[in-house]
């Protein structure tokens, strides 16, 4: 092949057609389509031409100003705060004693249509937080419209939104072609960019991915937020309540069990107010026990269905503490799981925790032969393992 020098022109030239085409060719119309195809992915309510009504007779268009207004995105006539900034919207991973926005829809939902206007409007009682509230019945009724759709759909989870896939996919499509060009074209030559693009990218989606697997796995770090703010640092620590108060089967079954609404009211028929929630949390309570729906308390320990665990067998048999397995619970104010719940957690116990054999009459007669390596001294204890502890069907129906 002809190896003449090239002259300055001609490399010149080849750059310009190198940076010119491959953006033009290559990089535009993939930053372009992503564009266009996000921008179609969004919310159909920025469409607003829906003039259908909800079962509360509000339309689309109100809804959706309803909720702006309480996020703050439209400003109220009057200069009010805006709800959210008290009012939240998304769960929480530490605790906000304020009210939150699904909260107060359900709220309206079960008073009658004077409820907002007495607490929003000119009679505003002064609650906590309100004294400047003044809201004109325009904007209570947007409010309203806005708790008419709230009150079904929840909280905002932290999960992957459509765009937020679509980013994702995105980003690893860029990713994909940063590590092509590092490795085989070459063709951007400032090399800190596609390292750049590859950092940031890789990032994002450890970030998303580690996110989700916590949403969806249930495993280790689940919190969610309950129906009612109900705070353990409070009631066993603070108040010293006794664990077994309220979860009564820990000694003597399988469930450790949660506690009925009834029990609550032992204490709550006179306990009115907290005092970080006042008294809207407890009010929870007494709505329950009046509407005679009781509260969903979410799980957040769950073992697949075809794992047995007893509690009675680990409390009281096996003598464990609670926070061996739960963590500090006395100090949470949203309960956590601390553990993996993993085979390999529960089998690794077993090798490493001991039984009372001598105290345990069953084991005695059941285990001889480890009764008699212990008074040979063959072996100063007993596992769990040793008694069973690994087979297969003591845990598995
Ligand atoms: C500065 C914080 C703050 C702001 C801003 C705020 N609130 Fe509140 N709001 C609270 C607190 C705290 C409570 C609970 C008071 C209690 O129960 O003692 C509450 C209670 C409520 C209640 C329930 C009243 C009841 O007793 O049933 C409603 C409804 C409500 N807020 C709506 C709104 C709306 C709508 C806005 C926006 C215009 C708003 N809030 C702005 C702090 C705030
Ligand atoms: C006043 C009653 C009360 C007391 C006392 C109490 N709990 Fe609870 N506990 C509850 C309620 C209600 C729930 C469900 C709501 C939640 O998860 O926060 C719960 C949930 C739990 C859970 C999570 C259950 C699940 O869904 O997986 C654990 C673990 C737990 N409690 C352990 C403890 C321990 C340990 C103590 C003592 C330090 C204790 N509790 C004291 C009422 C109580
Ligand atoms: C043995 C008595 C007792 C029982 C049973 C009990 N509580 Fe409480 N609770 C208290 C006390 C005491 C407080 C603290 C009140 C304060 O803030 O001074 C409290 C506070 C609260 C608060 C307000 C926290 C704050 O600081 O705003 C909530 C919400 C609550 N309890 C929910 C529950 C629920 C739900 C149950 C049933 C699962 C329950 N409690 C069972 C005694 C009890
Ligand atoms: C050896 C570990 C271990 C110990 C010790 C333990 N737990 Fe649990 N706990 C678990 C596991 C595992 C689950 C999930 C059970 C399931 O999904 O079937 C659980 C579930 C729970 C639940 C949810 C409701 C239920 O019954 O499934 C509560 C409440 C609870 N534990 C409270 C307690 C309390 C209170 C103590 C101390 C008295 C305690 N636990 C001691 C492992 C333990
Ligand atoms: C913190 C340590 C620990 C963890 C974690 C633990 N266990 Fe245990 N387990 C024990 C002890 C100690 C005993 C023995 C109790 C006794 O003395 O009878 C036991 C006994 C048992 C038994 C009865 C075994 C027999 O021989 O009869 C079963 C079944 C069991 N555990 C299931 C589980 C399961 C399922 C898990 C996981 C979800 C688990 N355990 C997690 C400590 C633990
Ligand atoms: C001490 C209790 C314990 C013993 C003994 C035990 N398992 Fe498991 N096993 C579990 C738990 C807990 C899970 C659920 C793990 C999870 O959800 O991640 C599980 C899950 C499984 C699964 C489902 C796969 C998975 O990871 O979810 C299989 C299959 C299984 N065990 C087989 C066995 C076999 C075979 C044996 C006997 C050699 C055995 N197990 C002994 C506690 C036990």
């Amino acid at each position: 092949m002809d190896r003449k020098p090239k002259t300055r022109e001609a490399i010149y030239k080849q750059m310009k057609i190198f940076t010119s085409s491959t953006i033009l060719n290559s990089w535009l119309p993939i930053v372009l389509f992503f564009y266009l195809f996000g921008a179609a992915s969004l919310p159909q309510a920025y469409s607003a031409g829906d003039q259908s009504k909800n079962e509360h007779g509000f339309s689309e268009l109100e809804i959706m100003k309803g909720e702006r207004l309480f996020k703050g995105l439209i400003p109220f006539r009057e200069g009010t705060n805006n709800c959210a900034s008290c009012h939240y919207t998304k769960t929480n991973e530490e605790i906000n004693w304020n009210p939150s926005a699904h909260d107060l829809a359900v709220a309206w939902s079960e008073k009658d249509t004077t409820y907002l206007s007495g607490v929003l409007g000119s009679k505003n009682p002064g609650l906590k937080g309100h004294e400047d509230i003044q809201l004109t019945e325009k904007e209570i009724n947007l409010i309203e419209a806005y708790f008419s759709e709230l009150k079904d759909k929840g909280l905002e989870k932290h999960k992957v939104y459509p765009i937020d896939l679509f980013t994702f996919f995105g980003t690893g499509f860029l990713m994909l072609l940063a590590l092509i060009d590092l490795i085989f074209t070459k063709k951007i030559k400032i090399k800190a960019i596609p390292v750049f693009i590859l950092l940031v990218s890789l990032a994002f989606h450890i970030k998303v991915i580690s996110h989700e697997a916590i949403a969806l796995g249930r495993t280790e770090g689940y919190a969610p937020n309950q129906p009612i703010k109900f705070s353990h640092k409070i009631h066993a620590q603070d108040n010293q309540i006794d664990c077994n108060y309220c979860h009564t089967g820990v000694d003597n079954s399988a469930s450790a069990g949660i506690p009925s609404n009834d029990l609550c009211l032992n204490c709550h028929t006179v306990v009115r107010n907290g005092k970080n929630s006042g008294k809207f949390e407890i009010n929870k309570i007494h709505r329950a026990k009046e509407t005679g729906k009781p509260v969903e308390w979410i799980r957040v320990h769950d073992l697949p269905d075809h794992v047995f665990f007893s509690h009675a067998t680990h409390v009281e048999n096996g003598n464990l503490d609670c926070a061996e397995c739960h963590g500090e619970v006395e100090e949470m104010h949203i309960v956590k799981q601390v553990e993996d719940l993993s085979m390999g957690w529960c089998i690794n116990c077993h090798r490493e925790s001991e039984v009372d054999f001598e105290g345990n009459k069953y084991y005695q007669e059941n285990f001889e032969e480890l009764h008699e390596k212990l008074k040979k001294q063959e072996i100063d204890a007993v596992t769990v393992d040793m008694v069973g502890g690994l087979n297969c069907m003591k845990c598995h129906y």
